[in-house]
């Protein structure tokens, strides 16, 4: 089975869109796109179908990763078994993941900040209401996460 990632958020318009982002620009640095399956999704289906927020698209290009291409579906139950890694931004939509698990889930439900070296925040902080300095934020922390995040996944024994 190939390896397999989706991040999760609340909307899939802000956070986990340019996790995907990030993540798939580290692929593709690596020469690794043709191993790991990736997508994003939001607890929350208020934004389905929709592009991502203007702002998040914006710090993306800013860092190279464009993120335009991508729109917001909401988490399935499905994805508890297509997908190895459920990678939350933060704790709220950990507690959801784990909650609306079904029985035959097999996916691991991770938080992002686990991957974050210096490890003293545990949420990616949602950046809706603010102003832009929050998307440099949260781009940042992505940035600084998804190595350890992508070194997780392809040493796990999982895939083929
Ligand atoms: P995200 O941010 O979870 O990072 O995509 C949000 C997007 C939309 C809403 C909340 C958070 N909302 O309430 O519509």
């Amino acid at each position: 089975m190939k390896r397999s990632v989706l991040f999760v958020c609340l909307g899939n318009i802000c956070r986990s869109p340019l996790a995907e982002g990030v993540f798939r620009a580290e692929l593709e640095r690596r020469g690794l796109t043709d191993q790991v399956h990736v997508d994003s999704c939001g607890t929350g289906g208020w934004h389905v179908g929709e592009g991502p927020d203007p702002r998040s698209v914006e710090v993306g290009l800013d860092h190279g990763v464009d993120i335009g291409d991508q729109r917001s579906r909401q988490l399935a139950a499905s994805d508890y078994t297509q997908f190895q890694w459920l990678v939350a931004m933060d704790g709220d939509n950990q507690r959801v993941l784990e909650r609306r698990a079904p029985s035959d889930a097999s996916a691991r439900i991770v938080r992002m900040l686990d991957y974050h070296p210096e490890g003293d925040r545990r949420d990616v902080p949602d950046p809706y209401y603010g102003g832009p300095q929050g998307f440099e934020t949260v781009y940042r922390l992505l940035e600084r996460s998804v190595p350890g995040l992508l070194e997780a996944v392809m040493t796990s024994g999982e895939g083929a």
